[in-house]
């Protein structure tokens, strides 16, 4: 086994290759000392979430929680696939994250925060003020805004501590937040402000990326035009201020509209807001998110399932105990952030870091000096932030004196020789790995290996998680046997807490989405007709450990970054020159995969840089800079089958020098030769083979 590895490294294979060329890995092993101090130590936990105690098992996680009223009944299945949990419970979110933690951790940091700016010292927010901070929030949201249980908020802010306390404010109340990715243009926020029905949009003026103070607030001046476009009117935007006594944003402030924060606050000093107890099913957030349509979709998460599933698996997976100084380097813009900088960890009491900036700033050794700084003990990243932070600097771990117990990787597949230099280099050979492989729709985690129970295998995800019981389906809906070494789509058999309720005001795609695949009866309300879809590609090895290898829809995977190809295409449709676009996915060595665009342009219009130019542009403003493509090529002709369905398949082969098998029963096989002079040169050779996701991708319309 060594010797192959050797081999492997000695040929230089790239990271995407060697993804594709992926074979059985040797195991790793959690130190005695890792063992010695961890949360979950019995194997007989696998025994108490078998199928034989579900759904009961998962009281073992509600019970981490406070509830103001307990719940009568673990899962109600009468609704097939709206299952309900804890249902007849009362909880707050809020409540359990911050005001049961005073009695005995009051002093302790919540939250540190650590600005892009070295010059600029990490701040902590104790429980006690963290306390303080979300309730007189709370207080300005209720008393300013007229905002109530069930009225939904967006938030378009960067990675600050005042993130978190909107949220917390919000779930204190029962206000649904929809966080929108601070990245996201006011375009794309404005759509997903129309789409929930917001009132309030709360934003700040400005933060730091890559040294510089980046405007901010004017996105929320397009969002706003955008969404009274779609029909909703936003009557009130709050703006936390980045730096007191200065605005970082040129934006003007509409009168009666807009309002700095810091200068409402003082009318609410000190006031209380008690939580108000919700009921177990309340929805809790909203998280917009990618799927195969153009319109990004609303995941419409509960709050007492939810906020149970993410403590337990916070404690169990994450082993986060109160002492520890966890550092999740996610986004709370996204699902990640959200279950674990925030609901998780803050419900186990634990310090949770927040870092603003980018994680090579202002140099490589940025990410292991905050470690070293802070004392962070458990750290949790993504597979590109990793490639990142080895090729920007493959042996700065080694500077620093910090000792990580546990990391934790998510959001994409790992190469195995990635995962090693994580194991060596960063985690010093001392600290666990927890590969979780779950979605925005998931809630928490779906498989991992347990830290102290399971062996880690470099690549895989590990097992399904206690409860979760996970299974490959091929296309004529038979399980395929575990060993079989062949590719299905990974579907979870059962329900748990952390699934999502629906997709917010679409019942029916809900269901079309997720259940309609594999439902054996839709009119069961037996839990076992109705398997859940995750629309990704896995295969499962004799030991029961499943290997994620992407996704089977129209989703791009970019940095971890979820991109629909149906939204980036409609995006550049908005340019008049353009007659078609089609975007596939292009095989990226740092960020997994990256967009890449073909256009054909209207009848008698020539191609030009000026075009490139205004697709790249209308990408950026109606999306962000997180979907820009990696190349724009302007066609002469799109490959199409004869009924006129335009062949993403092939244009993902041709980006990436893959086999674009047989053509020969297409409308136009000679446009094919031409698309793939102009993207590869006339020298090109395609390779065999490729990665599982890119040679199905791509639907046909
Ligand atoms: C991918 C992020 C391999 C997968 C939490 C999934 C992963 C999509 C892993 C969801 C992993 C997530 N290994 N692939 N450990 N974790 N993915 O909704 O394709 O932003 O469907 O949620 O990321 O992305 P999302």
């Amino acid at each position: 086994m060594a010797d192959i590895r050797k081999k492997q490294m000695a040929s230089e294979t790239t990271e995407a290759q060697i993804a594709v060329h992926w074979r059985e890995e040797e195991y790793y092993y959690p130190s005695a000392k890792f063992i010695g101090q961890a949360n979950l130590t019995d194997p007989g936990i696998v025994e108490r979430f078998s199928e034989k105690n579900y759904p009961e098992c998962f009281r073992e996680y509600a019970d981490l929680l406070s509830w103001d009223k307990y719940w009568d009944t673990t899962l109600d299945t009468s609704d097939p696939p709206f299952w309900k949990w804890f249902v007849g419970g009362k909880i707050n979110a809020s409540y359990n994250c911050v005001d049961r933690h005073l009695a005995k951790h009051k002093n302790k940091a919540a939250l540190i925060f650590v600005p892009e700016l070295e010059a600029e010292a990490p701040v902590s927010v104790t429980y006690r003020e963290l306390y303080v901070r979300v309730n007189e929030f709370a207080a300005l949201l209720r008393d300013f805004c007229g905002l109530k249980s069930g009225d939904r908020v967006t938030i378009h802010m960067p990675m600050v501590p005042e993130l978190p306390i909107t949220m917390l404010a919000c779930a204190r109340l029962g206000v649904i937040h929809s966080v929108v990715f601070g990245g996201f243009s006011g375009e794309a926020c404005g759509m997903r402000i129309a789409d929930s029905g917001s009132h309030v949009l709360i934003t700040m003026d400005g933060y730091y990326r890559n040294g510089k103070l980046l405007e901010h607030k004017a996105a929320a001046d397009i969002s706003l035009d955008i969404a009274k476009k779609e029909g909703q009117v936003v009557d009130k935007v709050l703006v936390w201020r980045r730096h007191a006594g200065k605005n970082a944003s040129a934006s003007p402030f509409v009168k009666a509209r807009d309002f700095w924060v810091d200068e409402l606050l003082p009318n609410y000093s000190g006031q209380i807001v008690p939580p108000v107890p919700m009921d177990s099913e309340a929805p809790l957030f909203l998280m917009y998110t990618s799927g195969s349509t153009g319109k990004p979709k609303g995941c419409q998460h509960r709050t007492g399932g939810y906020l149970a599933y993410v403590t337990g698996t916070s404690k169990y997976i994450q082993d986060i105990h109160p002492e520890d100084v966890y550092w999740c380097m996610a986004d709370i813009g996204w699902i990640t952030g959200h279950s674990y900088i925030v609901y998780g960890p803050l419900a186990l009491a634990a310090t949770s870091v927040i870092y603003e900036g980018v994680p090579t700033y202002p140099d490589a050794g940025r990410v292991w000096r905050i470690a070293e700084r802070l004392d962070v003990n458990i750290f949790h990243t993504s597979p590109t932030a990793i490639r990142m932070l080895r090729k920007a600097g493959h042996d700065e771990p080694s500077k620093y004196n910090y000792h990580f117990k546990h990391m934790t990787t998510v959001g994409e597949p790992i190469e195995p020789e990635v995962w090693r230099w994580y194991y060596e280099t960063v985690g010093k050979r001392e600290a666990v790995i927890a590969d979780t492989w779950w979605q925005t729709e998931n809630g928490g985690f779906l498989c991992s290996t347990k830290p102290a129970l399971d062996p880690m295998k470099p690549g895989s995800a590990g097992p399904g998680m206690p409860g979760i019981y996970a299974a490959i389906y091929d296309e004529n809906h038979q399980e395929v046997a575990a060993g079989s070494g062949k590719a299905g789509n990974i579907c979870i058999r059962n329900p748990w807490p952390g699934i999502m309720q629906t997709i917010w005001g679409d019942r029916d795609r809900f269901v079309a989405q997720y259940y309609a695949k594999y439902c054996k009866n839709r009119n069961s309300k037996d839990w076992h007709d109705w398997p859940y879809f995750a629309a990704d590609g896995a295969v499962l090895a004799v030991d029961g450990y499943f290997r994620i290898l992407g996704r089977v829809d129209d989703v791009i995977n970019v940095a971890g970054h979820r991109l629909g190809t149906k939204e980036i295409e409609s995006a550049c449709l908005t340019v008049p020159e353009v007659a078609e676009a089609a975007v596939v996915p292009v095989v990226d060595e740092i960020k997994g995969r990256v967009p890449e665009v073909y256009i054909a342009l209207q009848p008698g219009l020539v191609a030009s840089p000026e075009i490139v130019d205004k697709v790249n542009k209308v990408i950026e403003t109606m999306i962000g800079k997180i979907a820009r493509p990696r190349r724009i090529l302007i066609v002469p002709d799109m490959p199409k089958t004869r009924s006129g369905k335009l062949m993403r398949r092939v244009l993902a082969a041709v980006s990436n020098n893959m086999s674009t098998g047989d053509i020969s029963t297409l409308a136009n096989p000679d446009a094919v030769e031409k698309v793939r002079e102009m993207a590869q040169g006339k020298e090109s050779v395609a390779l065999a083979d490729g990665p599982e996701d890119l040679k199905k991708f791509g639907t046909e319309d």
